[in-house]
């Protein structure tokens, strides 16, 4: 696993939207995967202003959320979707059509993950997944004891999900227990994986994550056994990783060798 920690939130959104970059670069019609919370929104700012500058269009690309609420309207401003487009898809030049997200109000939700999954197969798969992570250590609503296997499914949120996203409601406000997320296994399938992690609230999670052994009780550590996955954090979500000053020094030597001779170690994974 690559860790880089950087000490900015800016740097970090950065970072992740050039990787998005390059990769659209590289291949015009990508299939990226896409994740809600506030974890993204400044990631989703940078390629905005990218594409703003013309440095990047996304009028081929695909997209697949991780994860969308159960049983509201996808117009209700709660919903992934609405987030999604007001975020990110009504500032870009992405073809609407060409953006997917779980739906969530489907005439039988036991079909919509197969339906889902069948979506991204038919689309070539995912080349990069964007992730944040839950301070339960979960990714997309891959609560813990999710099975690592799983697949795009109905789940039940956590409570202290529930509680972290309570955070962005007014009171009173209806919040969904229920969603629609892609499973472990799915999210294992993407190509190419960026977790973002900020704030000292993650910590313990990214620890467990990329430290810790492979338990479902910890559902981010399952990526540990994916060839491909950056985890880009803040210094405060990566204050209990021990060894940080590893991960540090590695990342400074790769950007010395990466001037010297270019992304030598990338994987030929864009095909
Ligand atoms: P956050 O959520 O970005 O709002 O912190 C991350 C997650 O729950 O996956």
């Amino acid at each position: 696993m690559e860790v880089v920690i950087l000490d900015e939130a800016q740097e970090i959104a950065k970072k992740g939207a050039t990787l998005v970059a390059e990769l659209v670069a590289k291949k015009p019609h990508s299939v990226l995967g896409l994740a809600t919370g506030g974890t993204p929104v400044q990631l989703y700012k940078h390629l905005i202003a990218l594409y703003q500058q013309g440095q990047i269009s996304f009028n081929q690309v695909q997209s697949f959320n991780l994860d969308e609420y159960l049983g509201i309207a996808s117009s209700n401003p709660l919903s992934y979707r609405h987030f999604m487009n007001s975020c990110f898809f009504e500032h870009i030049d992405v073809k609407l059509e060409n953006t997917h997200l779980p739906d969530c109000s489907p005439a039988n939700p036991r079909e919509e993950g197969p339906r889902y999954e069948q979506q991204i197969k038919a689309a070539g798969g995912i080349d990069l997944q964007i992730l944040g992570i839950g301070s339960n250590g979960h990714i997309g609503f891959n609560e813990p004891s999710s099975s690592l296997a799983s697949r795009t499914r109905i789940k039940t949120l956590a409570q202290s999900t529930i509680e972290d996203n309570s955070k962005l409601l007014k009171p009173g406000e209806f919040q969904p227990h229920l969603a629609i997320t892609m499973g472990i296994g799915t999210i294992l399938e993407a190509r190419r994986i960026l977790l973002l992690a900020l704030g000292e609230h993650k910590a313990e999670a990214v620890q467990a994550a990329i430290e810790g052994p492979v338990t479902a009780m910890c559902p981010a550590s399952a990526l540990q056994l994916h060839p491909h996955v950056t985890v880009v954090s803040d210094a405060a979500a990566a204050s209990q990783l021990e060894l940080a000053d590893y991960y540090r020094w590695v990342y400074r030597e790769n950007e010395e060798l990466k001037k010297e001779y270019g992304n030598f170690y990338e994987l030929d994974i864009y095909g």
